[in-house]
């Protein structure tokens, strides 16, 4: 295969997406060496001292690890001197933050997990980022108000998450399809590997929590249950598989297909996942490569956000069978 990097193939895609402006392939540039600089102290977590709980609690209400915690100042130090963003939102940062007025300034919103699959870290099973880029809406000026990024899904201009694993990839859509990068450690560069992805219209795996299964309602437990009943793609039984990595539940499910699922419950009502910086920027993927993201209801990129740290229930993956959950759904009232 031809090698082709990330920055070539923004200029090759160019005249093709509005978006890949110099301002916008200078923000990924610096995600990227975010993701790099992060992927690097996963790679060696076990002999630095970047293991285990900080001992704080985050805004979710969740411990907060080392690595989530290095991983999102790597980020905010980074991002505010790339000179494309006017404001970021991170999963472990409780309000809105604004790019100061001593950096440069841009147009763009980036909403980020610096570190997603917390619970994974110390045992060395795959980790990611994932992130959301917005445009500022038409016409703002002065300090960034909180309205301008509570925007609809619908609405981001880019997405995607660095996935921390056996290697280290990049997925990201600036919605001319979903296309997949691998780093070449020796080079340091993200090479494409994967282009055009796309999920299959269905598969034969779902994964979800089932320990959650006795908070859950009636509708989430028909749901699950119908593909522990149905015949998937293969002819056979659905199979299960479960990281408790969004981002590597997702990653599978966008290469073979099938549903992820992380349904309301008794304790989490809204559902656990954040909307906007894990729901959303995966729904963007999903769709820009053929698939569906549902709350159940409806569509995740129709929904609109009340807060930063909003949460939803989530159905990703093949078309087909978050159709199946839809229609499950629609036989109960919300
Ligand atoms: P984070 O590590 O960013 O807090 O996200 C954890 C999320 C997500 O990665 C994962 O799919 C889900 O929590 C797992 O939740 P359960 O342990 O409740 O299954
Ligand atoms: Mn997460
Ligand atoms: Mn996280």
């Amino acid at each position: 295969m031809p090698e082709v990097t990330v920055t070539e193939h923004l200029l090759l895609h160019q005249k093709l997406s509005p978006h890949a402006t110099g301002m916008f392939t200078g923000l990924l540039y610096d995600l990227i060496l975010s993701g790099k600089s992060i992927a690097m102290r996963i790679n060696k977590a076990g002999l630095l001292d970047v293991l285990g709980g900080t001992g704080m609690v985050n805004v979710q209400g969740e411990n907060v690890q080392k690595l989530d915690d290095i991983a999102n100042h790597i980020l905010l130090y980074r991002m505010e001197r790339c000179g494309a963003l006017c404001a970021m939102s991170s999963e472990e940062e409780p309000d809105l933050i604004r790019v100061r007025p001593e950096f440069p300034q841009g147009d763009y919103i980036l909403i980020f997990d610096p570190l997603d699959g917390s619970s994974n870290i110390d045992v060395n099973v795959n980790v990611g980022t994932i992130f959301s880029i917005f445009h500022r809406p038409e016409g703002g000026s002065g300090e960034v108000r909180l309205e301008e990024v509570l925007q609809q899904g619908c609405r981001q201009v880019a997405a995607g998450y660095m996935l921390y694993g056996p290697s280290t990839m990049l997925v990201l859509s600036t919605g001319q399809g979903v296309h997949g990068f691998t780093l070449d450690p020796g080079v340091g560069e993200f090479l494409l590997s994967h282009p055009n992805m796309q999920i299959p219209e269905q598969g034969y795996i779902y994964s979800v929590n089932e320990g959650n299964r006795q908070n859950w309602s009636d509708a989430s437990r028909e749901a699950v249950d119908w593909f522990h009943t149905t015949r998937a793609a293969n002819g056979k039984h659905y199979s299960s598989r479960y990281v408790g990595s969004l981002v590597a539940d997702f990653h599978r499910t966008l290469i073979y297909g099938g549903i992820y699922m992380y349904p309301p419950d008794a304790d989490k009502p809204q559902g656990k996942l954040r909307l906007m910086c894990e729901a959303n920027p995966l729904a963007f993927l999903a769709e820009q490569a053929g698939g569906k993201a549902s709350d159940g209801y409806g569509r995740i990129l129709e929904r609109q956000p009340d807060k930063l740290h909003a949460r939803t229930p989530l159905f990703i993956g093949s078309r087909r069978d978050v159709e199946a959950v839809e229609a499950i759904y629609a036989r109960y009232p919300r």
